[in-house]
């Protein structure tokens, strides 16, 4: 196999994807704002599997940051995500710099707004308006056949589902599952930012969301006594934590339910020190 290709300019991504797709070839991107962990690795194989050529970008968006959010300190190992990349078969590794993908007065946006008023939405406004754009920049930089996607962040996958249906983007959406550390905590990039104390009781964020399953399982069907049970646990167990949201939503419009349907999503976010958690578990049941 040829040496991985190490891609800065959005224009030269752009024609190695145009030619590549030219030629026939099945593209699959994995897009990442680095700092990897086993969850980014194992989307990188799953695709690797699937594809002919395999691209990961890593650029941390300026534009889903918030105010006062850690987009300046946002944890990045360029070097030890490189060699991960070879390990894992990257054809490709696109870096661009910031400045490349957001030209002075840019000020196209896509947005998703029905997908963007609960949840992570609610708490970051502008969050998903920057997420939306530097997905579809990527699709047009990468020209991917196909792109995977974590289902940790199970809104995010929702709003770029529905603007590549909207927008007629030939790009298949895969979603994949959660992937947690030994004791159940939900991997992110973001858990470096853990104390270890805080790390010691962020396991209970998923422990809450198995407690949730195990009521709704039992019988309970309101949502209103789901999220009371689930919020005295957390506040039991994760005593330092700011709970930022526990919602019980419809999985595929994220509007909130007010009795367990046979198909619901239980979406946390939680604020622990420096780290904005999030977590969620889908629940199905047996009409
Ligand atoms: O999930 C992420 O890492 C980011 O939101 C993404 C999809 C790479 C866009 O910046």
């Amino acid at each position: 196999m040829s040496a991985m290709l190490r891609i800065q300019s959005p224009q030269s991504m752009q024609e190695l994807g145009l030619a590549w797709r030219g030629q026939g070839l099945r593209v699959g991107l994995v897009p990442t704002m680095g700092y990897w962990h086993e969850g980014h690795l194992s989307l990188m194989r799953w695709a690797r599997e699937r594809c002919d050529m395999l691209v990961a970008s890593i650029f941390v968006n300026p534009t889903q940051f918030g105010p006062g959010e850690d987009l300046e300190n946002y944890p990045s190992d360029i070097e030890r995500d490189s060699l991960l990349a070879e390990k894992c078969g990257v054809n490709a590794l696109f870096t661009p710099q910031r400045d490349s993908m957001y030209l002075p007065g840019h000020g196209t946006w896509v947005t998703v707004p029905e997908l963007t008023k609960n949840l992570c939405g609610r708490s970051r406004p502008e969050h998903f308006k920057g997420v939306a754009t530097v997905v579809c920049k990527l699709f047009n930089l990468v020209q991917p056949t196909f792109a995977a996607f974590g289902e940790k962040d199970w809104q995010q996958l929702a709003v770029i589902r529905k603007m590549t249906r909207e927008l007629d983007m030939p790009v298949r959406v895969e979603g994949r599952p959660i992937v947690r550390e030994a004791d159940g905590l939900a991997m992110s990039s973001r858990n470096v930012y853990l104390t270890p104390g805080e790390r010691a009781d962020a396991p209970h964020i998923q422990k809450g969301l198995c407690l949730l399953e195990g009521m709704i399982r039992a019988g309970e069907r309101d949502c209103a006594v789901l999220r009371l049970a689930v919020q005295e646990y957390y506040a039991v167990h994760i005593p330092s934590g700011n709970l930022d949201y526990l919602e019980l939503v419809d999985p595929d419009t994220i509007e909130t339910v007010e009795r367990a349907s046979s198909d619901i999503l239980a979406a946390v976010a939680l604020r622990l020190g420096k780290a904005r958690l999030i977590d969620n578990k889908r629940i199905t049941i047996e009409k």
